[in-house]
């Protein structure tokens, strides 16, 4: 779980202020509108709805819709109605006390409850991170993360995808999910290289709309669909070095040949909201960036959501906080990530729009979007989860089509004629190396934690599980060459990789692996055995030198909890039909390296990937 910042809170003041101001809206005769209210009939439209509402809120209220706040960071959970915050997020591990479906669902409906309770009685809109699943709640799905999936290359597999992921997380009752993330990743040194679908703009467009398309269904008040999150708004996969929250250095003509269209394609499918990115774009940093904000996102692509910051973006801007909020309001960012210290926001937005420094028609352009998008989605009407949906979480329909997933994001890079292994011609395998039993490695970051870990992190299938059920009981699998001392081996699987992450805690100068990992490869090739190399990975590393003493090498990005869509492809169930959505460098000095370039050698090229 992230951690807390230091920051105090700020003194009693702001309480008893904030509370007061409540307080004397109530008392200055604005009561609780009756069931007759116009924002109350679902006959109107979302924006008919809005305006009504709108019209009855005090400022404090509005600026409460804009605030955001993770749960953790809640003083109080009636601080929901107390200051009429419009959502409440989980960031990345921010689980509650009992960490199943049902624990999310109650957790969800007790925040409406209270939310409700309040004079204008709006439900909150709840934001997770659903990057590939419901990724944040044990016994979920757990699909390929997006960089499988480009090379998947399948549009309706991640339609699909959405569709189940819509569910599982529908069924916790949160209603938006921070993704897909349009990043079109230029250089692999980028920690998040493995949350966008590939270099190529082309591609990221493509699933990038499908992926709106699954989350958010044909109609998003029907309860199983949730509103899904254009991001990071722009440009946070074109960093100079894969600087995670670095500054893209870009032409107009590389702004928008690589990084617009997956925008564009997304708002064309009708994409409820869109995040800004960290980075900057030749210098500005995108969370004050009103010209690509409003001039380009709203203006030039009609964007008609709303925009919602990142995870204290605003305070990475310059100036002091009351700056800072003022310059990511102003450039229109519609609701603030704070995500902790909710009264210090109000307080201060309350105050800038006092001063004018915030205009107050900005704010109510602001709230309008939001409500908006709360109408679309009839929080209003069915405020709670929806529990019938808790059986599809883990369901074995989705596992089957994560595992359909797994087997076509798999890239066969090198096949010394041995692949695909025949079951029934072998008597002694090998299935060893750093990842090949674990379980939290295959699904990477943003999984159960924000970063991940090793191990049995939640319900799934590891690539040694995967291999020892598909072999079946007349093959014996060895875990290690000492194991296996005096026995003839048909063949090994070496599974080898790199550790979970998530963000700037996977950005790497090297893109090597731990020597640790070679040597295993080494080793299992010195012994003479026929050797099937699987790399775990986010993202092409330099590892030729395990690639040169592999017969065969697969490459199997972070496949999530069904191991056995890799086992299908290895011992020819399914036939291999990934192809690289990145390009892979002969050396980290050749980074980046990108199709497309003019000069372009890499040791493997993008769209590469063989079959049989
Ligand atoms: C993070 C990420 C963003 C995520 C947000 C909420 O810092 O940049 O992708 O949606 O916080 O977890």
């Amino acid at each position: 779980m992230r951690e807390r910042s230091k920051r105090t809170l700020a003194g009693g003041a702001i309480v008893a202020a904030a509370s007061l101001a409540l307080l004397l809206a109530s008392c200055a005769g604005l009561s609780r509108p009756g069931k007759g209210a116009a924002y109350r009939n679902p006959g109107l439209s979302a924006d008919e709805r809005a305006a009504d509402l709108l019209s009855r809120m005090t400022l404090e209220e509005k600026v409460g819709q804009m605030a955001q706040a993770d749960r953790q960071f809640l003083e109080s959970d009636e601080d929901i109605a107390r200051y009429a915050l419009g959502s409440i997020l989980s960031g990345g591990g921010s689980a509650p006390g009992v960490n199943t479906a049902e624990g999310w669902a109650d957790m969800y409906d007790g925040f409406q409850e209270i939310a409700l309770s309040s004079r204008l009685g709006i439900p909150v809109i709840y934001g997770i991170d659903a990057v590939h699943g419901n990724n944040n709640v044990r016994g979920a799905t757990i699909f390929p993360h997006q960089i499988g999936l480009g090379a998947a290359g399948d549009e309706d597999l991640v339609e699909r995808i959405g569709r189940a992921t819509a569910i599982e997380v529908a069924a916790t009752g949160i209603d938006w999910n921070f993704a897909p993330c349009l990043a079109v990743p230029r250089d692999e040194r980028w920690g998040r290289t493995y949350e966008g679908y590939g270099e190529e703009p082309g591609l990221v467009s493509r699933l990038g709309a499908a992926a709106v398309r699954g989350y958010q269904g044909g109609d998003l008040s029907d309860g199983k669909t949730i509103l899904a999150t254009a991001k990071h708004f722009i440009a946070d996969g074109g960093t100079a070095g894969g600087r995670d929250r670095g500054d893209s250095k870009l032409s107009e003509e590389e702004l928008r040949g690589i990084h617009l269209p997956p925008y564009v394609d997304s708002v064309a499918a009708g994409v409820g909201s869109a995040m800004t990115s960290y980075s900057s774009v030749n210098g500005a940093k995108m969370h004050g960036n009103g010209e690509l904000v409003q001039g380009l996102l709203r203006g030039e692509l009609g964007f008609s959501g709303f925009v919602v910051s990142d995870w204290a973006g605003l305070e990475e801007l310059p100036g002091e906080y009351e700056d800072q909020i003022a310059a990511g309001i102003n450039a229109g960012i519609d609701m603030v990530m704070i995500p902790e210290d909710y009264k210090r926001f109000i307080e201060t937005t309350l105050g800038l729009v006092r001063s004018g420094a915030i205009p107050e028609a900005r704010i109510d352009e602001a709230v309008s979007r939001i409500l908006k998008a709360k109408f679309e989605l009839a929080l209003f009407e069915r405020p709670f989860a929806d529990r019938s949906l808790l059986s599809e979480v883990g369901s074995p329909e989705h596992r089957k089509l994560a595992r359909e997933a797994v087997s076509k994001s798999v890239v066969v890079l090198k096949n010394g004629g041995i692949l695909p292994l025949k079951a029934d011609g072998l008597k002694n395998v090998l299935v060893t190396g750093p990842l090949a039993d674990n379980l939290g490695a295959q699904c990477g970051g943003w999984t159960i934690s924000w970063q991940g870990e090793n191990g049995a992190v939640t319900e799934g299938t590891t690539i040694l599980e995967a291999l020892r059920s598909a072999l079946g009981d007349g093959v014996t699998v060895y875990t290690s060459l000492k194991d296996a001392e005096g026995v003839k081996l048909d063949a090994a699987v070496a599974v080898i990789g790199e550790r979970p992450y998530a963000e700037g805690r996977g950005d790497s100068r090297t893109l090597a692996l731990p020597s640790s990992h070679i040597e295993t490869v080494k080793n299992v090739k010195a012994a003479g055995i026929p050797l099937v190399t699987v790399l775990i990975s986010g993202r092409p590393l330099i590892v030729t030198e395990a690639i040169d003493a592999s017969d065969a090498f697969v490459a199997a990005w972070l496949p999530g909890t069904e191991g056995a869509g890799v086992a299908d492809v290895l011992l020819g169930a399914v036939s291999p039909s990934g192809k690289l959505p990145v390009s892979w460098p002969r050396s980290v000095e050749q980074v980046p390296v990108n199709v497309g370039d003019a000069v372009y050698d890499p040791l493997f090229p993008f769209g590469y990937g063989l079959s049989w």
